[in-house]
């Protein structure tokens, strides 16, 4: 039985007067979910996103995490509800690598030695034990994505989220990170990724959102929902490029 991680309660946030922002948005994440939430730039993939661990808060409606609304304790629904940034630049904070891994646990108290131990199986997780003393401004883009990452999964995380993880990546990097969702999902934590881009993503996640307008506009099976993607102005994956010209 799918067991309700995360639920949003007809959740509404209006930039100003008219129609911009997210609006009566009701959606649900299972434990074992794999989300891909998917619309074309604008449509408020974000917005509706940093509202999950109490980034953003709304105008109207209620996140709940595990049946308790976030606003009880958002420490705690920081800690369950980690957030990959579309850039990790605006992410990273401390001057090493390992610094910037044990800065969570250290904000809990936790004790050196666990902390040490946390860190140490992130670093062996994401790839980064031989990195663990350089400063991250060193590091290429994709060592700082894979350090967001280690940063987020010290804290053991329910659900991870991603939002449009693939802009600017070339194809050797989408496939990397697309293998670590993967074995994300696989060792236990839900995932939910924004994206514009579906073609990556589509075989592997579990349950597809449509989103246009600040509106969930379809939701099911990723892969017999990608024909309605054109009319939300996403790319359908299985139309070839001069077929989608001719649409
Ligand atoms: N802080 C803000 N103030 C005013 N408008 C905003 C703000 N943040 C986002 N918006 C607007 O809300 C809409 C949805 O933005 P966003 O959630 O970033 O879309 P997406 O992530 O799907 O590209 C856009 O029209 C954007 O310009
Ligand atoms: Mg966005």
């Amino acid at each position: 039985m799918e067991t309700v991680l995360l639920r949003t309660d007809h959740l509404t946030h209006a930039f100003g007067s008219g129609d911009t922002g997210i609006f009566d948005i009701c959606l649900t994440v299972a434990r074992d979910d794999f989300i891909v939430l998917a619309g074309k730039n604008g449509c408020g993939k974000t917005t509706l996103i940093r509202h999950f661990n109490g980034l953003l808060m709304p105008d109207n409606g209620r996140i709940l995490l595990n049946g308790q609304d976030i606003q009880k304790d958002l420490t705690l629904a920081r800690k369950k509800i980690g957030m990959v940034f579309q850039d990790p630049d605006t992410q990273i904070i401390a001057d090493s690598v390992f610094d910037e891994i044990a800065f969570g646990p250290e904000n809990l108290n936790m004790d050196r030695e666990e902390i040490n131990d946390k860190v140490s199986i992130a670093l062996n997780m994401l790839d980064l034990s031989h990195l663990r003393d350089r400063n991250p401004a060193t590091l290429s883009g994709g060592e700082k994505r894979r350090l967001a990452i280690a940063g987020i999964l010290v804290m053991e995380p329910d659900l991870i989220i991603f939002d449009e993880p693939f802009a600017n990546l070339d194809y050797p990097s989408i496939l990397s990170l697309v293998k670590l969702c993967q074995k994300l999902h696989q060792s236990g934590h839900a995932i939910v990724m924004t994206t514009h881009d579906v073609a990556p993503v589509i075989t592997l996640a579990t349950k597809m959102m449509v989103m246009d307008k600040g509106r969930i506009k379809a939701e099911g099976d990723p892969v017999s929902l990608a024909p309605c993607l054109e009319s939300y102005g996403v790319k359908n994956p299985f139309t070839p490029m001069a077929q989608a010209w001719a649409l």
